[in-house]
């Protein structure tokens, strides 16, 4: 697919970590689609993920930024639009993770250090990216903001632990926000979401591959892959998607609007 939809847009890509992340598909697309982008990770994920070589394959330059330190944002705003020079028309936030499912704690036994962390990264740097943007107005009028999103949010997965809170605030940030950039700028934020999807962020769940195929299953059209994702993500970066905002965006197949598949029976 290539239909230059992006022409012209300048945006900023966040989470590419390697060839499996969501984060990954979409910049390859991106540049596909004829967007000029930068793209960014933590610092710990510049040193152990393969981000150069896409930057490489994307001709654009990598800036290291923790997405919960102001700071490295505000630096990471105002290079990138020296880099692509000017405001920006789109963001992905494409960040999770929770050290309780790392350690395997259960959500009865939380620890809250681990939990205050997993608020922090997987939901409030949602917050922090759009205030950093908002404060140093660099998105441009009509500029699409994404983030990616979980089922957990609205259902029960209890093995989704911790994150199923912090995909519940990061779909909540983006109403709330939604509604700020809205009136100021008509920006539009968005998340989607996505299929259980193979990647570092998604193996890392208890049971994942048992997951995964009773998502399969129950999904009329099957899981959304990680190539569908990006397209979706390159339209709700479009002008064809610019009076959507404030919404969550079920991209599954089907799955949220299944009670029972005989299949699974
Ligand atoms: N894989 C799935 O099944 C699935 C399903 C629905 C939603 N998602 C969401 O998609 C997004 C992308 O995840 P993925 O599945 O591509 O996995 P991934 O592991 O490839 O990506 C997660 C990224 O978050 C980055 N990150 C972690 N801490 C950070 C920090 N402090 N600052 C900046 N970046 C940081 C990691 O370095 C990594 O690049 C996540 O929000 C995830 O929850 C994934």
């Amino acid at each position: 697919m290539n239909h230059q939809l992006l022409a012209n847009k300048k945006g900023i890509i966040f989470g590419a970590l390697d060839e499996n992340s969501l984060a990954w598909k979409v910049a390859l697309k991106a540049k596909a689609a004829g967007a000029t982008f930068t793209l960014t990770n933590a610092p710990v994920a510049l040193r152990f993920g393969n981000i150069n070589e896409l930057a490489e394959q994307c001709q654009t330059s990598v800036i290291a930024a923790d997405a919960t330190n102001t700071d490295d944002l505000e630096k990471l705003f105002q290079q990138s639009m020296e880099e692509l020079g000017g405001q920006l028309d789109f963001v992905l936030h494409a960040i999770g993770m929770s050290p309780n499912v790392r350690k395997n704690k259960p959500y009865t036994k939380l620890n809250y250090k681990f939990y205050s962390q997993t608020m922090d990264v997987s939901a409030i740097s949602f917050h922090k990216v759009l205030q950093t943007a908002y404060q140093l107005d660099a998105l441009n009028e009509w500029a699409s903001v994404v983030a990616l999103s979980y089922i957990a949010a609205q259902r029960n997965f209890p093995d989704y632990n911790d994150m199923a809170d912090a995909k519940a605030a990061l779909e909540s940030i983006a109403r709330s926000f939604g509604y700020h950039y809205g009136i100021k700028k008509n920006v539009r934020i968005n998340t989607i979401s996505q299929s259980p999807t193979p990647t570092t962020a998604g193996a890392g769940v208890k049971g994942f591959d048992q997951f995964l195929n009773y998502a399969q299953k129950m999904s009329p059209l099957g899981n959304a892959s990680s190539e569908d994702c990006a397209n979706y993500c390159l339209m709700m970066f479009s002008d064809y998607s610019r009076m959507i905002t404030m919404q969550n965006l079920f991209h599954d197949g089907g799955f949220s609007s299944m009670g029972i598949h005989p299949d699974v029976l």
